[in-house]
């Protein structure tokens, strides 16, 4: 069922090249070994990053939408997208929990095509090491937000869509109950560093050896997202007007 937010954005649109129309279907997302973050550790500026595409009249629409505990058909297609975009291989039960309760995932779908374009997933974890209560020194439970991942089709980006996905998602954390917002981004990535420090994520501290991929631990940097900095966004609102 398609939900009002879903309308708003689907009655937006992106502007494409019309000679990027036709790769914008999954079996078009690079393979492991062209995975932007590896050409992205050649680059030592963001000066070196690619400017946004030439626009033209073509047009697609794209249609948000949360999934649904029983779309487990779409585990398989979602695991194409992460192999396909992020270096990190994510174990199978990454896959199943998906679909559960505490997790939710945005999926942004061509609408003419159906095919998956952009993805974001996160989930909420309880805290244990609340702050301390004062009247009664009792640990005060809080629920952390994570966002997961993040990934948009290479022919999408610098469109504002993972920025649209990453403040809905982050929005619907705290509606669910965080406290916070948290992620981690490996230290070698600066665009996607960028991205979240464009969008008033905190740096708080290096986690060595977060990540494992092919065989070597890298660091991250872990972020937070205070529910405060809200302000400094536009409102959902004004989010699905503009984009
Ligand atoms: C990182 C990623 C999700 C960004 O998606 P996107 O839709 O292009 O991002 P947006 O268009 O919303 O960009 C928002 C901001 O991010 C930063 N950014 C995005 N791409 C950038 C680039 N190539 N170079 C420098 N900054 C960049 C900019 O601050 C940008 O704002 P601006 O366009 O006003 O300058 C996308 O490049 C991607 O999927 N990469 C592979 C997967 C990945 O690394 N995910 C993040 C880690 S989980």
């Amino acid at each position: 069922m398609i939900n009002q937010e879903e309308r708003r954005w689907s009655s937006s649109a992106i502007l494409l090249p019309r000679s990027k129309m036709s790769s914008s279907s999954p079996s078009a997302l690079p393979s492991l070994s062209q995975h932007p973050q590896y050409q992205r550790k050649q680059s030592t500026s963001l000066s070196n990053a690619p400017s946004k595409p030439p626009t033209s009249a073509a047009t697609i629409h794209i249609d948000v939408h949360q999934l649904l505990p029983n779309q487990a058909e779409c585990l398989r297609e979602l695991q194409s997208f992460h192999e396909a975009l992020f270096p990190v291989r994510y174990a199978e039960h990454f896959y199943a929990d998906l679909l559960k309760s505490h997790v939710i995932v945005l999926l942004a779908r061509n609408k003419a095509t159906q095919a998956l374009v952009g993805v974001c997933t996160g989930r909420l974890t309880p805290l244990t090491q609340g702050a301390p209560n004062n009247s009664t020194q009792e640990q005060v439970p809080s629920i952390s937000g994570y966002i997961m991942t993040l990934g948009v089709i290479p022919d999408l980006r610098r469109q504002g869509l993972a920025s649209y996905l990453l403040r809905k998602l982050t929005r619907r954390l705290f509606r669910r109950g965080a406290d916070l917002v948290e992620l981690d981004v490996i230290t070698s990535d600066p665009v996607a560093l960028n991205l979240y420090l464009k969008h008033q994520f905190e740096m708080r501290f290096i986690n060595e050896r977060y990540y494992f991929i092919q065989g070597q631990h890298y660091d991250s940097f872990h972020l937070v997202f205070e529910r405060s900095s809200l302000t400094y966004w536009p409102t959902a609102a004004q989010d699905d007007e503009v984009e």
